[in-house]
C-alpha cells in the first residue's frame, strides 16, 4: 500500500518551497489530517506571474522535440508512480480506488496526446488573389503560445483536470500559474514535482495552492493573458466578469441528461447508466442527472434501475468493492440532500437512497419531480438521477434543452435518423450515442454551451486558445 508524505511543498518558478504547512487537507473518507502543504501568500503569487512573464520567450523558443521530451517524461513518471497516484486521489477527493486508477490512465492518455500533438502546431498556406486587387498576393499564418497562463482547476479530477491545462500549455509553449482546489491540491503538487525534474525554463510554471481570499491575481493580473478555469458555473461566471482582456476557458458544470429511447438495449444501457449516474458519487460535470425513458420501456426500466442501484457497495473508497465513496465535504452532502428532501415535498417520489450520514450520500433515485425543482433544474453534483417518461423523441429533446445547461446528453437509440436529428438539434457540447453523457476520451472536443462554459478542452482545442495565429502576407512582384 503506497503512502502519503506528511507535508508538501507548493512549486514556484520550477522549485520546490515551503513557505508554511497551512493548508490541512484531510482523507475525505475518515476526515484526519491526511497531509499537510503550503498556501501561497499575494506577494508568492506575485512571484510567480513575475517568473511566467519572464518564461514567456524562453517557453515560446522551446523547438517542438524539447516541449515533447518533456511530456514524455511525464508520462514515464506517471506510469512509475501511478499506484502512488491512484491512491492520492483515493485519500484527498474520497475517489473509490477503482475510479482512481481510472483517472491516473486517463492522466497519461492526457499527456500522451500532448507529447504528440506538440510536434503538430500546424499553420496554413492561403491564397490571397481572390480578386484583381490582390492579384500576387498570399498569405501564410502560423500558431504563437498567446503567453503567461492562468489556471484553476477542481476538486473533482484533481489529476486529470490540471492535466488538461498543464499539458497543452507546455505542448504550445506557454509558461503557467496554476491554484489546484484546496480541497484537493494533490494531484497537481505531484505534476509540479515531475516537472520539476525537467529542464523547463526558469519561470515555466508555478503550482500553488491558496486560499480563495489571496487567489484574485489568479483572476484580475493583466500580465496572464488567459485564465482557464473548471468548476462551479457559479464562480467560473463570476470570474469572467474580473477578467479583464483576458482570454476566458470556463468548464463548467452541468445536470446531463440521457434519452432510452423504445428501442434500446436496456441491459447495456443499464450498466452504463447507473455509471454514468453514481461513479465517483456523480461529482462529474457530465454525472447523469437526468434520465429519460420512453413509457413503452418505462415502467421495466425503472425496475432495473431501483435494482441495480440498490446492489451498489457504499463505504471505504479505498475498498475495491465501493462503488459510492464520500462526497467531498458533509457540507456537500447536506446541500444535495436537503435538495431531496425539498423535491420529495413538492411532490416527487423516493424510489432508493436518500440517506445521509456525515459526507456519504447514498444513490438515490427519485421520480415525479417538479419542474422547477432544484434537483432537475441545477447541477446535482452528487449521486442523484431523476427519472422522466416521454412519449415523444421531440419532446424529450425539448426537455433536454429546457436545462439552462448545455455540457453533454446521451442517447440510446437504434435509429440513425434519431441520431442525426439529436445532433442537429441538442444544445450541448457533445452527443453520446449508445453511452451515457459521462463518457469522454481525453483527446475529443469536450466543453459545454449555455451556462456550461465557454471553449473546448480536449488538447488540440485547448492548443488552440493557448495560442493566437500570426499572419504573414507576401506579395510576388
Ligand atoms: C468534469 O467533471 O468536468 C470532467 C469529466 C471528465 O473529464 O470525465
Amino acid at each position: 500500500m503506497p503512502t502519503l508524505k506528511d507535508t508538501y511543498p507548493l512549486y514556484l518558478n520550477n522549485t520546490a518551497e515551503q513557505p508554511n504547512t497551512d493548508l490541512e487537507v484531510t482523507d475525505k473518507f475518515t476526515g484526519e489530517v491526511a497531509f499537510r502543504t503550503a498556501l501561497a501568500s499575494p506577494e508568492v503569487i506575485d512571484a510567480a506571474i513575475a517568473g511566467a512573464v519572464r518564461a514567456t520567450d524562453p517557453m515560446a523558443r522551446l523547438a517542438s522535440y524539447e516541449r515533447k521530451a518533456v511530456l514524455d517524461h511525464c508520462v514515464t513518471r506517471f506510469r512509475e508512480r501511478f499506484d502512488e497516484l491512484a491512491y492520492a486521489l483515493c485519500v484527498e477527493a474520497g475517489k473509490p480506488i477503482n475510479d482512481s486508477e481510472g483517472e491516473v490512465t486517463r492522466l497519461i492518455d492526457t499527456f500522451q496526446i500532448a507529447a504528440e500533438e506538440s510536434t503538430r502546431l500546424y499553420g496554413e498556406v492561403m491564397p490571397l488573389d481572390i480578386s484583381q486587387r490582390a492579384r500576387g498576393y498570399q498569405s501564410i499564418w502560423k500558431r504563437y503560445p498567446i503567453g503567461p497562463c492562468s489556471f484553476i482547476s477542481p476538486f473533482n479530477f484533481p489529476l486529470n483536470l490540471a492535466a488538461h491545462k498543464v499539458a497543452p500549455a507546455i505542448a504550445v509553449g506557454c509558461p503557467f500559474v496554476m491554484k489546484p482546489a484546496s480541497k484537493t491540491p494533490l494531484g497537481a503538487l505531484i505534476i509540479g514535482e515531475i516537472l520539476a525534474e525537467t529542464d523547463l525554463p526558469e519561470g515555466a510554471f508555478s503550482i500553488l495552492p491558496a486560499s480563495r481570499d489571496g487567489a484574485g491575481l489568479f483572476t484580475v493580473d493583466e500580465r496572464l493573458k488567459l485564465l482557464s478555469f473548471t468548476g462551479s458555473p457559479r464562480v467560473g461566471w463570476d470570474l469572467k466578469a474580473r477578467c479583464g482582456k483576458k482570454k476566458v476557458v470556463l468548464e463548467l458544470g452541468g445536470n446531463a441528461a440521457v434519452i432510452v429511447d423504445h428501442d434500446a438495449d436496456l441491459d447495456d444501457a443499464l450498466e452504463r447508466i447507473i455509471f454514468g449516474a453514481f461513479y465517483q458519487s456523480g461529482q462529474s460535470c457530465i454525472g447523469v442527472q437526468r434520465i429519460l425513458i420512453h413509457e413503452d420501456v418505462y415502467d421495466r426500466f425503472k425496475d432495473m434501475l431501483i435494482e441495480k442501484t440498490k446492489s451498489l457497495i457504499a463505504g471505504d473508497p479505498k475498498d475495491r468493492d465501493t462503488f459510492i465513496g464520500p462526497m467531498i465535504s458533509e457540507g456537500e452532502a447536506r446541500r444535495l440532500k436537503g435538495w431531496i428532501d425539498e423535491a420529495v415535498e413538492g411532490g416527487a417520489s423516493l424510489l432508493t437512497g436518500g440517506g445521509r450520514e456525515g459526507n456519504m450520500l447514498e444513490a438515490t433515485l427519485l421520480e415525479g419531480v417538479n419542474k422547477d425543482a432544484k434537483a432537475l433544474n441545477e447541477e446535482a453534483f452528487g449521486p442523484l438521477a431523476i427519472l422522466q417518461k416521454f412519449s415523444d423523441f421531440d419532446e424529450a429533446l425539448a426537455e433536454v434543452n429546457r436545462s439552462t445547461f448545455g455540457l453533454q446528453a446521451g442517447i440510446f437509440t437504434r435509429d440513425l435518423f434519431k441520431m442525426f436529428d439529436a445532433w442537429d438539434r441538442l444544445q450541448v457540447g457533445g452527443v453520446v450515442i449508445n453511452d451515457v453523457p459521462s463518457y469522454r476520451v481525453d483527446n475529443m472536443p469536450y466543453g459545454g454551451v449555455k451556462d456550461s462554459g465557454l471553449g473546448r478542452e480536449g488538447i488540440r482545442f485547448a492548443m488552440e486558445d493557448m495560442t493566437e495565429i500570426r499572419n504573414l502576407v507576401i506579395r510576388r512582384g
